[in-house]
């Protein structure tokens, strides 16, 4: 049984008072397993408490008092209200957690306890949730603004073992980390990220080549430090639980490993930028890595003159982030919506177009061609054939894979297509039917709804 022990004491309160007092209203409650401590806040740096929490080897919570206040204790106290602003503290602390009262408030000389049970093992305390969700969501990519500071070995070491705590399938911890700081093979890494910068910069229309100019994709040359994060796809031999039915899972298990380095990074005040602009063979090449060793990830890693609050590709307009309410489906597919709200469709979403509007201030233009021979149309850099049909196309970035089953379902997925374009900067449809057919007509006027939506204007 997972147990939480409130507890209310005056300042100063001795930890023999405490453990005493404790273990008799234990006693009652018949045993279990204390998880937590709960108190009052400010009450949390009591030697008394402190000494406590660690002899029952739990975590501590603490509560304002306002929020103590709110729960409706069974045995209030009009003397506690009127010193703490809350007619109860221990009872209430068990409560605010979600516990069943087991043991009603106890009473020392100068402390109370109550004892309740948890539904559930608990999470942790507000403040040290918040730094978890608060690295998450100031970890940036960082390319610019790197300091002259070597990392220290205990530092990198720290981020390194948090990258090497990842899951992995099977536990095969398919990953290695090659730490690279040496100028000339970092001049050479450097060279191949620069020949594909170009041919990526050849591939876009005017406008956006433009745009693409501006930013800066890499810091592998700024940087004191660059890792190669690496999958050995056979870590582990011929049995590893769980990958057997989908390889795919020891990619992810390397990819998920470098999101705790990264995450790592950013508490430690690193700066970390991936850069993805090679082709992994030659990196493995320039690395001289073993040829069953494949890079997933290069990062560049430093100290920063500071962490931007958003991510550089919203903030020079390239891109924008997607709303979470687009991406979570309520038990179906199409059905969304963020927990506790009735799921929409995208097309009731789009029209309504309110709660998670995306404007595009963009005036990029995509040719939507759709139904047509990839091949006609492909060396416009504008251009995007949409493809409506089962069979899957040969993968090339400028054939869009939409196999729409109905007409409603290509209208769908119009509206998503459309709303995705609007996400990466585009401002303008020219839009194409090659294919004369039903589908192809109703994926055409999602495109119109869901481009209306954003801000998106059509032609065709
Ligand atoms: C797999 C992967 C590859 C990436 N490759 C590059 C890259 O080559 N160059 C670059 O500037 N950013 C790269 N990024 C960073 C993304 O642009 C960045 O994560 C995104 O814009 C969101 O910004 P944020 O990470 O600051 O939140 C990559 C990110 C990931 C996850």
């Amino acid at each position: 049984m997972n147990l939480v022990v409130g507890i209310g004491l005056r300042s100063g309160t001795p930890y023999r008072e405490l453990r005493d007092l404790v273990a008799s209203a234990l006693e009652e409650a018949g045993g279990g397993t204390v998880r937590l401590v709960v108190t009052v806040a400010g009450r949390e740096t009591e030697p008394g408490v402190q000494r406590l929490v660690a002899s029952l080897n739990a975590e501590l919570h603490t509560a304002p008092a306002e929020e103590l206040a709110r729960q409706p204790v069974p045995t209030p106290s009009e003397k506690v209200n009127h010193l703490t602003g809350t007619p109860g503290v221990a009872e209430a602390a068990v409560l605010l957690t979600g516990a069943q009262l087991l043991v009603t408030k106890r009473r020392s000389s100068n402390a109370t306890t109550a004892i309740g049970r948890l539904p559930a093992a608990p999470g942790y305390a507000p403040a040290e949730r918040n730094v978890v969700h608060r690295v998450i969501a100031e970890r940036r990519d960082v390319r610019r603004g790197f300091v002259r500071r070597p990392i220290p070995a205990d530092v990198l070491t720290r981020v390194l073992e948090s990258a090497h705590r990842a899951p992995s399938v099977g536990l095969s911890q398919p990953w290695d980390f090659v730490l690279v700081r040496d100028v000339a093979t970092r001049r050479k890494v450097h060279d191949l990220a620069s020949a594909q910068r170009d041919a990526f910069a050849a591939s876009l229309p005017p406008d956006r080549r433009q745009s693409f100019d501006g930013l800066k994709i890499e810091a592998i040359l700024d940087t004191p430090l660059n890792i190669a994060v690496t999958c050995d796809a056979g870590r582990g031999g011929r049995h590893v639980l769980g990958r057997h039915a989908d390889p795919r899972t020891t990619w992810f298990s390397v990819a998920i490993a470098i999101q705790n380095l990264w995450l790592a990074a950013r508490a430690e005040g690193l700066g970390v930028g991936w850069v993805s602009f090679f082709e992994p063979t030659e990196v493995a090449a320039v690395l001289n890595l073993p040829a069953h060793i494949e890079l997933v990830g290069y990062v560049c890693v430093g100290y920063v003159e500071e962490f931007a609050t958003a991510p550089e590709l919203v903030r020079t307009g390239w891109a924008e982030r997607r709303p979470l309410a687009w991406a979570v489906h309520q038990e179906e597919w199409g059905h969304r919506g963020l927990p506790g709200i009735a799921p929409t469709s995208i097309v009731n979403d789009a029209v309504q177009a309110k709660p998670n509007a995306v404007q595009t201030n963009s005036r990029q233009l995509v040719r939507l061609i759709v139904g047509g021979d990839p091949a006609q149309y492909l060396q416009q850099p504008e251009a995007l054939v949409v493809h409506l049909h089962a069979e899957k196309p040969s993968a090339d970035f400028g054939v869009l894979w939409r196999p729409a089953r109905t007409p409603v379902e290509a209208v769908e997925l119009g509206v998503e297509l459309a709303r995705d374009l609007a996400l990466q900067g585009v401002g303008e449809f020219d839009i194409q039917l090659v294919e004369q057919s039903e589908l192809a007509d109703a994926i055409a006027r999602g495109l119109r709804v869901g481009a209306s939506a954003c801000g998106v204007t059509t032609a065709g």
